[in-house]
């Protein structure tokens, strides 16, 4: 099962994930930079991702995940906080932009 992620520099980059893990996590794991002040608390909101695909497969964002996300800079209707994503295996192909 797999994730692209769509890096800041335009580049792409497939990983594979295990299911359970969050879309922070597995960034981190393979090396790729998403901002994390609060340690995937979901408070921080520095780890804002737009997701390209799929949305129908993702759980709707908590209310404090919204509220987290009310606050950050260039929010769209894609925007999730990728340590609130738990990975499972209706989530093989997603697309992530990076923020
Ligand atoms: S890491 Fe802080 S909100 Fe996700």
């Amino acid at each position: 099962m797999q994730v692209t992620f769509l890096l800041r520099n335009g580049e792409e980059k497939t990983v594979e994930f295990r299911p359970g893990q969050t879309l922070l996590n597995l960034a981190h794991e393979n090396g790729i930079e998403i901002q994390s002040n609060c340690e995937g608390f979901g408070v921080c909101g520095k780890c804002h991702v737009q997701i390209e695909n799929l949305q129908e497969k993702l759980l709707e964002p908590s209310e404090k995940e919204n509220d987290v996300l009310d606050r950050v800079i260039n929010v769209g209707i894609n925007s999730r906080l990728s340590c609130q994503i738990i990975l499972d295996e209706s989530l093989n192909g997603l697309r992530v932009k990076i923020m």
